[in-house]
Parts: C-alpha cells; sequence; structure tokens
C-alpha cells in the first residue's frame, strides 16, 4: 500500500493530508536525506491532488536567494530572490502566503500562464532555520485555504526532520 501514489482528489482535505503523513512516514522510514524527502513529498502531492506545479525552493543564501529543488511540473523559474514574488514572500516572512487570485498578487512570478492560484509553506528545520519553501501552484482559482495550510505544514515536517 505504501509504495503507491493514492488518487486524493476526492477524499476530504483533512483526511487526505492524514493519509498522504502516514504513508511519507513510512515511505521515508530510515532514510535521512532531505533531497529524497522533497522528491517524494512533492510526486505524492503532485500526482495524489493532480497540480500544476508542486516542488521546493530551497534557501542557497540565507535571507536572500532561493533556488529551484526537486519538483513535478513544467518548467520552473530558477532562481527567486527573497522578498520576490509568491515564493520569496513567504520566505521573507517565514509565513505560509495563500493567493487565491495570482493576477492580484502584485510581483507574482509567472511561470505557467495556466497557473490561477497558490499556496507556498515555509520549511524550517529542527533549528528553526528556514531551509526551503514547499510552492503549490493551481490552474484552478482559490484552490487553498487554511486546511492546506495545516495539512501542508505536517507534510513539510518530513523534510526537516
Ligand atoms: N508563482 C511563483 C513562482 C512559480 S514557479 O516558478 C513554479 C511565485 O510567484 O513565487
Amino acid at each position: 500500500m505504501a509504495e503507491e501514489t493514492h488518487d486524493l482528489r476526492l477524499v476530504p482535505r483533512d483526511e487526505a493530508y492524514a493519509i498522504l503523513d502516514e504513508q511519507l512516514a513510512s515511505v521515508l522510514a530510515g532514510i535521512d536525506d532531505r533531497v529524497a524527502a522533497m522528491a517524494t513529498v512533492a510526486a505524492l502531492l503532485h500526482h495524489g491532488f493532480g497540480h500544476l506545479w508542486t516542488g521546493f525552493y530551497q534557501v542557497v543564501v540565507p535571507g536572500r536567494l532561493l533556488r529551484v529543488g526537486p519538483y513535478q511540473g513544467t518548467l520552473g523559474c530558477l532562481e527567486i530572490p527573497f522578498g520576490q514574488g509568491v515564493c520569496g514572500t513567504a520566505a521573507a516572512q517565514r509565513q505560509t502566503v495563500i493567493v487565491p487570485d495570482v493576477q492580484a498578487f502584485e510581483g507574482h512570478i509567472v511561470c505557467d500562464a495556466r497557473s490561477r492560484s497558490e499556496i507556498v509553506v515555509p520549511v524550517l528545520d529542527g533549528r528553526g532555520e528556514l531551509i526551503a519553501v514547499l510552492d503549490i501552484d493551481s490552474s484552478e482559482p482559490a484552490s487553498f485555504d487554511q486546511r492546506d495550510a495545516t495539512g501542508l505544514a505536517r507534510i513539510v515536517a518530513h523534510v526537516a526532520r
């Protein structure tokens, strides 16, 4: 069971994240590797929910620069300075940012014209240092809400262990 990608599109959101949380604990057991964890999280989220783009931007210069990490989807932009776009804003504020309408977010970085809404969740390590952000883009407007923020905070903990 643990090896397959579950279709989570029709599962209530809270339940879907609980399923993923359990699956990640099982799949990543004994694996102490951040890139492997990010790649696994991106694959399960992306194919489970059918998002447009799902992946990580890693902090390469603390407080200054993010660079693309493991992701699923079409070509993402390679580098994002802190403070720019949705990812750079979440990184600078170390807070989850939910954007129901990307066209209304000033400074939004367009990498795929089909993107309509997004959520970006900070990933902190055990010492509370920002190591990455998880960025999920959707082709539907207003795809994300507080349930996703809560659920994804649990999911990114698998990267930060
Ligand atoms: N829309 C994001 C960047 C998207 S990616 O390159 C996949 C932003 O504004 O941060």
